[in-house]
């Protein structure tokens, strides 16, 4: 059955740049009202101002009682949520010893936990919702363990916590979707280094996710890699090792992780 997205209701963490400005602007002008959340207010409301059904809330997504108060707030309006993109994130530094303790932390509670507390504040409002859809976003950083540490960590945390919900939700009518991007150009990741270098081509445009975030609420797939021939990296991950880690130190150089 089709999944129409007019008059559902979304909520999409990050909304205030890259990726999650992207997703909002695709899935406002599909006919969804949007909740556009992040901590910068201006640029929610600008967001808000090009799109009537774009509902901006400022909140901070590693504070547990702003992201219920969020969840009240979507209860009070419509009892019920249909999608909630979980897309809020930061990146994080090459993870040397004490020193990046804390920088590591915060990745890790910024990226991870924060997907763990939406979706526990959501949970009720998304069965309420069904069929309803979680998008959450991961990276192929939750795939191979490349770039920061710490990031990497976050996202294989994102992929395995959404790969389990989306076989225990399913009978809830929730279906849940690890939605891995590779290099996006945005302000938190501008690329600069890997732009400069051989496997520049490689870096896309926020829309190619915003894409794949409203092609996946229509289908309902639990797992969506974009581009999708970052797949090929994985396979060779798995069944070739010696000459994926050839490559994976070649990629890591260029993205200038270890610097
Ligand atoms: N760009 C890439 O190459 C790439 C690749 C794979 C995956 N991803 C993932 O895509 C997601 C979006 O990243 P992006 O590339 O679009 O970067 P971005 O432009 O820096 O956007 C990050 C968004 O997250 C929000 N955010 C960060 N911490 C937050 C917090 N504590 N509470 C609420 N909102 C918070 C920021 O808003 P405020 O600062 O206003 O709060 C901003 O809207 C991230 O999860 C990232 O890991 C990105």
């Amino acid at each position: 059955m089709t999944w129409d997205p007019r008059g559902k209701v979304a909520v999409v963490t990050g909304a205030s740049s890259g990726i999650g400005d992207a997703v909002a602007r695709r899935l406002a002008g599909v006919g969804m009202t949007v909740y556009a959340v992040a901590r910068r207010t201006e640029r929610l409301e600008a967001l808000a101002g090009d799109h009537p059904t774009v509902v901006p809330h400022t909140a901070d997504v590693t504070d547990q009682a702003a992201v219920d108060a969020l969840a009240e707030r979507v209860r009070s309006d419509h009892g019920a949520c249909h999608a909630l993109i979980n897309n809020a994130g930061i990146g994080g530094g090459a993870f040397r010893g004490r020193d990046d303790l804390d920088d590591a932390l915060r990745t890790i509670e910024t990226n991870l936990h924060s997907v763990v507390r939406c979706m526990a504040s959501f949970a009720d409002l998304l069965e309420a919702g069904a069929p309803s859809r979680v998008v959450n976003v991961a990276s192929v950083a939750g795939k191979l363990g490349i770039g920061p540490a710490a990031y990497a960590a976050s996202k294989f945390g994102v992929v395995g916590f959404s790969e389990a919900l989306s076989l225990s939700w399913r009978a809830r009518g929730i279906t849940v979707c690890q939605l891995n991007p590779g290099y996006i150009e945005t302000e938190g990741f501008t690329q600069e280094q890997i732009k400069r270098s051989p496997a520049g081509r490689l870096v896309g445009q926020p829309d190619i996710v915003a894409d794949a975030v409203a092609d996946v609420l229509a289908n309902g797939r639990t797992e969506r890699t974009v581009p999708s021939f970052y797949r090929a990296f994985v396979t060779l991950r798995h069944l070739a090792p010696p000459l994926y880690f050839a490559v994976a130190k070649r990629m890591e150089r260029a993205s200038g992780t270890r610097e």
